[in-house]
């Protein structure tokens, strides 16, 4: 008994641990009310009288050392715990700037709510797309300059994959989905072989509209239109149409709205003509219809398409393309205060 008191008395001595847990189970099975101390006490009647004095001299030195070193190691646990905390110091002012929107994210947010209110919905496809929803669906010839390796840039290896050249290719897949009334827009990223400059990027941001029903006439587009420009750049804005080609719209235009900057007089900006091009649009060629499985002679429709980059160009008269993509941080920080 006198062996096993000592070498708990020694056990207790060199006892450590790195968790409070750790010195909780130690002074349970020492101290604890069924602990060995406990055990050995209870032993002291059966202790030989000639070893009581020392046995009883172990046992009080073990309880003693145990209280001790239990409230040793919880003491320094405890303190560890504060130290980290310390240097987490909760009240320090937040030395980190808050970001901004991107430009683009902002206005393409604002074109999405304006379409949201009369009634578009929106609609996603993949960037990495096959020639039938980029290119055959829509109309085009087979020999369409659009199809181009200078234009378009084509997956390795596979002649009918590209990164898609505009959003258009979302429309045709909706239209193999849904039966009309449809009324969706597409936003989202897209790819052309251009070189990069002021002016030209070899991706951007493009917003397409789609609007097919019953009736739907060049004069529901041109309305859609006029209100789409005017909560854009203002009410007093002005649209114009001219006559343009598409392999996916017959007639197709473009459309020009009044120089927000010059409100018309002529400017730098409109280079003198009072009138900035923003968007192409027509009516759907029912060639399109037919292949997306839509009945051309019950249905008709028109589709619009712009690039966000322009309409945010005009919006905050930024006249370089590559500033959207150089993540520089004097130029996003300028579109703090927009939501
Ligand atoms: N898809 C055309 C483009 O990328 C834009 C467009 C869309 C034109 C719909 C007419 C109708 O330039």
């Amino acid at each position: 008994m006198l062996e096993q008191a000592k070498s708990l008395l020694e056990e207790t001595k060199n006892f450590s641990a790195k968790s409070i847990e750790e010195v909780e189970a130690f002074r349970i099975k020492v101290l604890g009310s069924k602990g060995e101390l406990k055990k050995l006490f209870a032993e002291f009647k059966s202790i030989p009288n000639e070893d009581k004095k020392e046995y009883g001299a172990v046992l009080n030195q073990l309880k003693e050392a145990a209280q001790d070193r239990v409230n040793e190691l919880k003491a320094a646990l405890a303190d560890a715990v504060t130290s980290a905390d310390d240097k987490m110091d909760l009240s320090r002012p937040v030395n980190a700037e808050l970001g901004s929107r991107h430009p683009i994210s902002i206005v393409k947010n604002q074109i999405i709510e304006i379409f949201n209110r009369i009634g578009y919905q929106i609609s996603e496809g993949p960037e990495i797309e096959d020639d039938w929803h980029n290119f055959t669906a829509l109309n085009f010839p087979p020999e369409h300059p659009a199809r181009d390796m200078q234009d378009t840039f084509f997956v390795a290896k596979n002649p009918d994959m590209a990164l898609r050249t505009h959003t258009s290719s979302v429309q045709v897949r909706v239209m193999e989905n849904n039966q009309p009334p449809i009324r969706t827009i597409s936003p989202g990223r897209v790819y052309r072989n251009e070189a990069i400059s002021a002016r030209a990027h070899c991706f951007f941001h493009q917003i397409e509209g789609l609007y097919i029903d019953k009736n739907v006439s060049f004069a529901d587009l041109k309305q859609t239109l006029l209100y789409f420009a005017k909560e854009v750049f203002g009410e007093e804005t002005k649209i114009r149409l001219r006559p343009s080609y598409f392999p996916f719209t017959e007639p197709s235009a473009e459309m020009d709205v009044s120089c927000s900057i010059c409100s018309g007089k002529g400017c730098n900006v409109c280079k003198y003509t009072g009138f900035l091009e923003i968007l192409g649009c027509g009516m759907v060629d029912p060639n399109v219809l037919e292949n997306c499985g839509i009945d051309s002679k019950v249905y008709s429709g028109f589709a619009f398409g712009m690039g966000v980059e322009r309409i945010a160009q005009l919006k905050y008269n930024v006249n370089d393309l590559r500033l959207y993509s150089e993540n520089d941080k004097e130029f996003l920080s300028q579109f703090k205060a927009e939501i």
